[in-house]
């Protein structure tokens, strides 16, 4: 089966939406997303998203809290464009439906968070992006000419250089492969543009606050068609999940420290003036790492983050989701300190791209968590993420739309998906226990706090895995677990990759055989590309 439109779109999230409903009223859109529609890492944003709002604010003081957060790694042309743009793009999330949550004066309420010099972050009360992704998605389901192919997975894009099979010059992405999950059916999907919006990997570790979706296909994707891929060294870890055996690393928003909440050790000595002059509001990658010298050195299983000095209305009225999900797990945020442990949240590299979302490939862009775009350096800043996804999944579709009409329709035949021998797998548990085997490895050898010989021990067991996975993969029929599997062993071979060729410590990426930052030799992304 053959599907063919002038955009095929990969994600559901903010930068995917935006893209899509930018585009659609002059042309035709296939959007796929492997769940629901709505099952995206956007979906479960808290904090908010940052802009320059308030009067006492400006895109300078934006900008430089940006840097500085990267450790000045961030591209500043990319980080003027993404802070300049941002009050339009949340006009344009507002115009969508989406409903900022508005303080007693009625203008809209704005919260800080870590790194941040001013109130800046408009958020939906602890809800962000449930609410953002409400309204985008609406407003795509409504749009006539979207079609959406919800539990859909993107296998491989589809290139020139794959169809004529051989090298060229300049490739250019035809569409991809895609599994209907509910058929097991192979579609073969043509566009004029294809455009990878799948989110980040935090799933590639054991703790992470990411939702299932998150295994980071787009990146491996890309990769194996031969487009550069950066700085993957630069996982974040988010300073506070909740510590609970049945919670799945829920997140306590960093808002819940912007509004007032203190992190203590278990015998209540509030820690992180120690660690840094901004305390509590520091830079995530400092916050992380004081908690994770904190449990070490105290031999404690988690720290605690405690806001009961605000009260309990308080407390209730501006955390209500957090509140009651904490509830649940017999934890009253309003009356006790939270216990709290740093999870793999973010990933500040991915396909590299230009400053329009275009990636190496000729008709491929990448937007969103998924490509790197130079915003975040090596430390993301607290709410630029969706910031980023929406200016750049604007911005993409614009250079997109000037180009598409001098794109031809009429492709290089393209095979049908070769199904070969395979027979369906009866050997699941080989997927699952590799799965854990990565996220595992990943967890204790590429964690917060890194060594050469911890990263060339993860290397070496995710090579053997690899090779499994390989012979695993021709010898049966795909399955969405088979294809995440691959993917995730990918995209850790890649992290470990780029912090292996990073001699320094900056930002995320912190190791104990270079401690210090060396601007002379390493002020710059670590780039990766395939060996054909
Ligand atoms: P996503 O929203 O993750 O969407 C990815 C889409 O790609 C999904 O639809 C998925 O199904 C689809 N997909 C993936 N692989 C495939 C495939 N192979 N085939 C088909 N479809 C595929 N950032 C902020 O700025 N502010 C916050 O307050 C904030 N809070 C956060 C809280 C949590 C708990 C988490 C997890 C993240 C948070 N972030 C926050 C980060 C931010 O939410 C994400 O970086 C951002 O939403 C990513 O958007 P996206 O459109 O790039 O991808
Ligand atoms: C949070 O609410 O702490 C998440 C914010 C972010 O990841 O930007």
């Amino acid at each position: 089966m053959k599907i063919t439109s002038d955009f095929l779109i990969i994600g559901s999230g903010i930068a995917g939406l935006s893209f899509a409903l930018k585009v659609a009223d002059s042309k035709k859109v296939a959007l796929i997303t492997k769940r629901e529609l709505a099952e995206t890492s956007t979906r479960y944003a808290q904090g908010g998203i940052a802009t320059v709002f308030s009067s006492e604010d400006s895109f300078d003081s934006h900008a430089e809290d940006t840097m500085v957060a990267g450790a000045f790694l961030s591209h500043r042309d990319i980080v003027d464009i993404v802070v300049q743009g941002g009050p339009q793009a949340i006009e344009n999330l507002i115009n969508f439906g989406t409903q900022f949550t508005r303080n007693d004066t009625g203008n809209y309420d704005l919260t800080r968070e870590g790194g941040h010099s001013f109130r800046r972050i408009l958020h939906a009360a602890d809800i962000t992006g449930r609410e953002i992704e409400r309204a985008l998605a609406e407003a795509a389901q409504q749009h006539p000419n979207i079609t959406i192919y919800e539990h859909h997975c993107a296998i491989d894009l589809i290139t020139e250089a794959k169809v004529r099979q051989r090298r060229l010059q300049r490739n250019r992405c035809l569409g991809a492969y895609v599994l209907n999950n509910a058929t097991k059916e192979v579609i073969t999907f043509g566009a004029k543009v294809t455009v990878l919006a799948t989110g980040g990997a935090g799933k590639v570790y054991l703790y992470t606050s990411n939702p299932d979706i998150a295994s980071g296909d787009g990146i491996a994707m890309a990769y194996r068609a031969g487009a550069a891929v950066a700085n993957m060294e630069f996982m974040q870890f988010h300073p506070t999940t909740l510590y609970h055996p049945h919670a799945k690393s829920f997140l306590i928003s960093e808002a819940v420290r912007g509004e007032g909440a203190i992190l203590k050790r278990a015998d209540g000595h509030a820690f992180m003036a120690e660690y840094h002059e901004l305390k509590d509001l520091a830079p995530r990658d400092i916050v992380a790492r004081a908690i994770d010298n904190e449990m070490k050195v105290n031999g404690d299983d988690c720290v605690f983050l405690d806001i009961t000095h605000k009260g309990a209305d308080y407390v209730k009225d501006r955390f209500p989701n957090i509140y009651e999900t904490l509830l649940k797990y017999g934890v009253d945020m309003a009356k006790e300190p939270v216990p709290v442990v740093p999870a793999a949240h973010y990933l500040c590299g991915g396909v590299q791209v230009d400053s329009y979302g275009q990636t190496e490939i000729s008709n491929l862009f990448a937007i969103g968590e998924v490509s790197c775009t130079g915003l975040h350096g090596a430390n993301r800043l607290a709410s630029n993420s969706l910031l980023e996804g929406a200016v750049f999944g604007e911005r993409a579709a614009a250079r997109a739309l000037e180009n598409i009409d001098s794109q031809p329709m009429h492709f290089p035949a393209v095979e049908p998906w070769d199904y070969g021998s395979a027979i369906d797998s009866d050997e699941e548990v080989v997927v699952t226990h590799n799965w854990d085997e990565i996220r595992l490895c990943m967890w204790n050898y590429v964690g917060i706090v890194r060594s050469n010989k911890r990263l060339s021990r993860a290397l070496r067991r995710i090579n053997m895995i690899q090779e499994e996975i390989h012979e695993y993969y021709w010898n049966f029929n795909v399955t969405s677990d088979l294809l995440e599997l691959r993917n995730i062993a990918t995209v850790a071979e890649l992290i470990v990759r780029c912090a292996l060729e990073r001699k320094e410590s900056r930002g995320l990426h912190y190791t104990i055989d270079y401690p210090q930052t060396d601007d002379i030799h390493w002020k710059k992304d670590t780039v990766i590309r395939k060996t054909f």
